[in-house]
């Protein structure tokens, strides 16, 4: 199974997103998370920041909508071009409707979960989904824990993913290091989202490879 690797900006310098973006040439895709300052209590940026974004960056984005009313918002970032769009499930009205919206759009349709939010619902609307994101710290701020404790949530859509045939993404947000890499990748998340521990360190490009083969050497081999 291979394994993607998107660092997140949100540790990045914002005044200098386009070299930032040049130091992780390495990585499979940007993540990009947007926050609300109501669905979490911290604010990034939107729309606009996004479009340009799109213009300068040479990987694809991977847009994380930490927001409310994703059924109004969303689709905005797929006509911007973003690759992927994830909203959150504790945020939509119907998220099959929206899934099929991005999807139609041209983006892969995303669906987070919280730490403390069950999946047992989504499994069985999983063939509208390109990515499922099962937040592993509670999302809002970059440079948090690890939480252990979400990782069954991942078993199980391991288990539901393999057993359906489908090709759904299982990405991991929050906490990732090259330790809590391996507890993910062995827990069956093929899909890594890691910002402080790629943008504090020295090589961000050299962090980006090292989390890779850590994700490597514990993943599925399904
Ligand atoms: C948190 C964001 C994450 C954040 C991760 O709400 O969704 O994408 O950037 O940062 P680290 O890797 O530092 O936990
Ligand atoms: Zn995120």
């Amino acid at each position: 199974m291979s394994v993607r690797i998107n660092p997140s900006i949100l540790t990045a310098d914002f005044a200098n997103l386009e070299a930032e973006l040049a130091r992780i040439a390495n990585a499979d895709l940007v993540h990009v998370d947007i926050m609300d300052n109501h669905f979490v209590p911290n604010l990034t940026f939107g729309l606009r920041m996004v479009e340009s974004l799109q213009r300068v960056s040479p990987l694809p984005l991977d847009v994380h909508l930490m927001i409310d009313d994703p059924d109004r918002w969303a689709p905005g970032y797929a006509e911007a071009g973003a690759y992927s769009v994830t909203f959150h499930a504790e945020a939509v009205g119907d998220p099959v409707a929206l899934a099929r919206k991005l999807r139609e759009i041209g983006a892969r349709a995303g669906i987070a979960v919280k730490p403390g939010t069950s999946i047992g619902q989504y499994l069985e609307i999983l063939p509208e989904f390109d990515q499922v994101l099962v937040m592993t710290v509670e999302p809002g701020f970059g440079g948090q824990s690890f939480i252990d404790s979400t990782m069954p949530k991942l078993r199980m859509l391991r288990e539901a993913v393999t057993r359906s045939g489908l090709d759904v993404w299982l990405q991991v947000d929050g906490g990732i290091t090259e330790e809590t890499i391996a507890i993910a990748a062995e827990a069956g998340a093929d899909t890594f989202v890691a910002g402080s521990s790629v943008y504090s360190a020295a090589d961000p490009a050299a962090q980006v490879d090292a989390l890779r083969a850590a994700a490597q050497e514990h993943s599925h081999s399904a």
